[in-house]
């Protein structure tokens, strides 16, 4: 059942304006914090997507696997959105009512956004790495997986939204601990800047750590906000 058909007992939801962008400090200890941090206990779906990914694409984290989970990330937040629209066709008789499921449209676009630039930043440094990747593997394949993705997020959200949020908290849990790992990983990433094509809309960085640090941080944002609505009390 949709959590739009039912309104008893839950607030408005403020949609995000921006996502919280933190100083170089902050997000050194961000990163730290999530290392130090042990992932969630991950369901049957996160673990079956997350093992496609490391067959398909190896165990190594590269921008283009880091581009593959972008593709994906984004198409929770196009389902519960899209269900959303099909929520405010029905309920727009009850005015209040459906304006709280547009703000929860809205929230859910802020989200697509935010994804879109994480997504559109990694084919930039992919593109500037020259690195040429197979139609096969890099295209074709993750477009195969965004749409089944898109499609089990959808009937979750349609029969038990909480499922659909949990499913989205270890896709965003992990993505977070895979940014963090990933600065881990390459010390060369603090001695180049980022300015690059989209810095006017996500922001400039004095390196690039930084702008995986803010990255990292903003799955954990996506991460907390699918938690808290988990947590609203008519999915316990
Ligand atoms: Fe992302
Ligand atoms: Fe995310």
């Amino acid at each position: 059942m949709s959590e739009f058909t039912n309104d008893v007992g839950s607030d408005p939801v403020r949609p995000l304006d921006h996502m919280p962008k933190l100083s170089s400090a902050e997000l050194r200890r961000h990163q730290q914090t999530t290392l130090d941090t042990p992932r969630r206990r991950y369901g049957p779906a996160a673990r079956i997507l997350f093992a496609a990914l490391d067959l398909v694409y190896g165990r190594a984290r590269t921008l283009s696997k880091f581009k593959v989970l972008e593709v994906v990330a984004r198409v929770p937040y196009q389902a519960w959105e899209q269900v959303a629209f099909v929520a405010v066709t029905h309920r727009y008789s009850r005015p209040k009512f459906a304006r709280r499921i547009f703000e929860r449209a809205e929230e859910s676009r802020h989200q697509q956004d935010n994804e879109m630039w994480h997504l559109l930043i990694l084919e930039e440094l992919v593109e500037e790495e020259g690195r040429r990747e197979s139609f096969l593997r890099h295209r074709v394949f993750p477009q195969v997986l965004a749409f089944s993705y898109y499609h089990l997020s959808w009937l979750l959200y349609a029969l038990h939204p909480a499922w659909s949020y949990g499913m989205n908290a270890d896709f965003e849990d992990h993505a977070q601990h895979e940014y963090a790992l990933f600065v881990q990983e390459n010390p060369d990433f603090e001695l180049r800047s980022y300015d690059g094509m989209f810095a006017e809309e996500y922001g400039r960085f004095d390196s690039i750590a930084d702008l995986f640090r803010q990255i990292s941080h903003d799955e954990l944002v996506h991460k907390e906000e699918s938690l808290t609505r988990l947590r609203e009390p008519r999915f316990r």
